[in-house]
């Protein structure tokens, strides 16, 4: 008897997503920035994201100003030929979509048509859901991000947590709203306490994805960079490391460095 065929895992979109929120599972999303790294967890998780955290973790800035849509466009198309299950979402950097409808509906549509990306992550709540209603008006999946949005971190005077008091909490969660109303089909919580995502989990209907904001939320999403322990001196209490790649990658590297050194390789097998 022979092995029926395995079926792909089906390819995901931002419809699925939403559909998300009523089964039992939580929704797992990644970042990525490239082909190889896309291609090995494609079939893991079910949102891909190409964060503009690519300022800090690809770039080597200290935040995400500075990211360009061309650098978004670059990253997003390398890691959209690798991806088959996933649902792949583009972060639109600062300033590319806060200056107005016009702005924002045309520079996603770049994310869309030239980086391959199938929805689009934007940052703040009330101040954007005029905005975010036009571009979903013109076929624009659009995924908010409220509570720490880390493109405000010099209004915020750094990286803290945000929603801290009652009067910051019923800010978020009119936010969370404004962007619900809007039209988003799901929404990032980043950086505030469990409650409070836990309230606005509750509160929407569509599903959220926490990063710093605790268990309660439809999803959780973190930087590859950060899970896989690549970076050491980075130890924020929201980030768990999977895995030790700063050890790996120096050990590995320092085995090779020290093979070529003395001679040992290239050896015969690896020669013609
Ligand atoms: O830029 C990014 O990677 C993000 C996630 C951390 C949510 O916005």
């Amino acid at each position: 008897m022979s092995t029926p065929p395995m079926t792909p895992p089906k390819k995901l979109t931002s419809q699925s997503i939403v559909a998300l929120k009523q089964g039992a599972q939580k929704i797992v999303a990644i970042t990525a920035y490239d082909y190889t790294f896309a291609k090995l967890v494609d079939e893991l998780v079910d949102i891909v994201l190409v964060g503009d955290s690519l300022g800090m973790v690809i770039q080597g800035d200290c935040n995400t100003l500075s990211v360009t849509l061309e650098d978004v466009i670059y990253h997003c198309r390398a890691v959209s030929r690798a991806i088959s299950h996933a649902h792949l979402v583009a972060d639109m950097p600062f300033m590319t979509y806060q200056t107005g409808a016009g702005d924002a509906i045309r520079n996603a549509g770049r994310l869309l048509a030239s980086g391959k990306a199938e929805a689009v992550k934007l940052e703040g709540g009330v101040a954007v859901c005029k905005i975010v209603e036009q571009m979903v008006q013109f076929g624009i999946p659009v995924m908010g991000h409220v509570g720490l949005t880390p493109q405000s971190v010099h209004a915020f005077g750094g990286y803290k947590i945000q929603g801290r008091d009652e009067r910051a909490r019923n800010s978020i969660l009119q936010d969370a709203i404004a962007l619900e109303e809007a039209g988003v089909y799901a929404m990032v919580l980043e950086g505030m306490p469990t409650e409070l995502a836990k309230a606005i989990t509750e509160r929407i209907s569509v599903p959220t994805i926490g990063i710093g904001a605790g268990v309660f939320c439809d999803g959780q999403v973190l930087v590859s960079q950060d899970l896989l322990g690549m970076s050491p001196d980075f130890q924020p209490r929201f980030v768990k490391k999977y895995a030790n790649f700063a050890e790996t990658v120096k050990s590995a590297v320092g085995q090779f460095a020290e093979e070529v050194r003395s001679g040992m390789f290239p050896d015969e097998q690896h020669s013609f």
